[in-house]
């Protein structure tokens, strides 16, 4: 059965007369890629893994290649997918708006395959390698069970955010002002729950911004707009209804 979308004429308005559009996505953009999401029943990767165990600096101290390892299974698994059309619909949204800033939760890189431009990385991108002590970039893929830092002979850790660390100042900094400047906010598949991802939201309203939801399960967190749809869906209509 084919899901049915309706897109408020207001949200088409506001959208069009927006000097400038903030958009944070979260696990549930990539899903209809194939990417699991974090916390969907049943699925979702921390129903399987401990995130604990497989997502913190202790984690990966304590074990370096069970750490390692699940993350290279995982950047397998996305490299293996490709954008689907809410990733393909915000990059084609971004030309039709004034201004669009994407901040996204995911680490898969997939928002900057599908087009979309000047794409905020929040936690990281699992295919970049830093050394575990260093935190420098580490070009050249290191072979081995535990691949180790040239220069210092660390650990190599995969650049993705992990609980308890702090997010990329620029990533950071460059997502407060685009929350706290637009005059419409997007919240597109996540579950609004690991901050400071979930507060930007809050930054916007507390500037006057419009917000809106896209979620098949919202999180009814006082959005004016919600699409209570699968971005896969609700992104392309409402392109359509921009380019009308
Ligand atoms: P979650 O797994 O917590 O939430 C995914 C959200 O996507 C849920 O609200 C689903 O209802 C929704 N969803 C599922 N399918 C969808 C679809 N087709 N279209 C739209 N929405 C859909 O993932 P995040 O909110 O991204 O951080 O999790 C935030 C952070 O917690 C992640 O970046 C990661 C995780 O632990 C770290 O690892 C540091």
């Amino acid at each position: 059965m084919s899901e049915t979308v309706t897109i408020p004429d207001a949200l088409v308005t506001a959208l069009r007369d927006a000097h400038h559009i903030c958009v944070l996505t979260g696990a549930g953009i990539s899903a209809e890629s194939g990417v699991p999401t974090f916390r969907d029943a049943q699925e979702g990767l921390w129903s399987d893994y401990d995130p604990m165990q497989l997502a913190t600096p202790e984690g990966f101290a304590s074990d370096p290649k069970l750490v390692g390892d699940w993350y290279r299974w995982r950047r397998e698994q996305v490299a293996t997918v490709d954008p689907n059309p809410a990733h393909l619909g915000l990059a084609a949204m971004q030309e039709l708006v004034t201004r669009l800033t994407l901040v996204t939760q995911n680490v898969d890189g997939l928002h900057q395959r599908a087009g979309s431009r000047g794409v905020i990385e929040f936690h990281g991108n699992i295919f970049v390698d830093r050394c575990f002590v260093e935190n420098c970039v580490i070009e050249t893929p290191i072979p081995g069970d535990i691949p180790r830092c040239p220069s210092c002979g660390a650990p190599v850790r995969p650049g993705v955010v992990w609980f308890g660390e702090a997010i990329p100042e620029d990533a950071l900094n460059l997502s407060f002002v685009a929350a706290s400047q637009c005059d419409v906010f997007m919240s597109i598949g996540t579950s609004s729950l690991i901050y400071p991802a979930a507060g930007l939201v809050d930054l916007a309203r507390d500037n006057g911004a419009i917000t809106v939801e896209i979620n098949p399960d919202p999180t009814r967190q006082g959005f004016e707009f919600v699409l209570e749809n699968k971005a896969g869906t609700a992104i392309p209509k409402l392109v359509n209804s921009l380019s009308a």
